[in-house]
């Protein structure tokens, strides 16, 4: 049961990634429709990869006591998770962003995930 929520999560969390950074794309270039369907499927895998994080952790607990990566990770991905809200709220209300904010945001992003994966994977301290 382990590994089955354990392929979920990582399907999840790539699905988020991928479709949180085309939606800031679509924030970006003010593309509408493509905003709503990169929009809606980013806040969906974001609460999957939570929900499924978080039943790992059940699964585990002592996981918490393995060091900070695990406690460093959560909180880069709560970061991400209020940009993917905050980005949404904007585009909903029909806010413009800047086309370097969004160009800058969506470096961060990726970096910030690359960084999340290697904690995950290397777990430094
Ligand atoms: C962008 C966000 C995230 C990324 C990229 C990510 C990535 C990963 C990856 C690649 C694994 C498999 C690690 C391995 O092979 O040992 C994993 C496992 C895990 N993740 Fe995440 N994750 C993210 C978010 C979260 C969140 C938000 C939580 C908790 C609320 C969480 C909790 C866990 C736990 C507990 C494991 C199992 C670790 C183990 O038992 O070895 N993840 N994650």
């Amino acid at each position: 049961m382990l590994s089955f929520y354990f392929s979920l999560h990582i399907i999840a969390v790539t699905s988020w990634i991928m479709f949180l950074l085309q939606f800031i794309k679509s924030l970006q270039h003010q593309r509408i429709n493509e905003g709503y369907v990169f929009g809606f499927l980013s806040l969906f895998f974001l609460v999957v990869t939570f929900y499924l994080g978080i039943k790992l952790i059940g699964f585990n607990h002592d996981i918490f006591k393995s060091g900070g990566w695990l406690h460093l990770k959560i909180t880069l991905a709560l970061m991400l998770g209020i940009e993917n809200i905050y980005y949404f709220y904007k585009f909903v209300r029909r806010k413009k962003i800047s086309l370097k904010l969004a160009e800058i945001n969506y470096w961060m992003t990726y970096l910030i995930f690359v960084f999340i994966l290697f904690l995950t994977l290397f777990r430094p301290f």
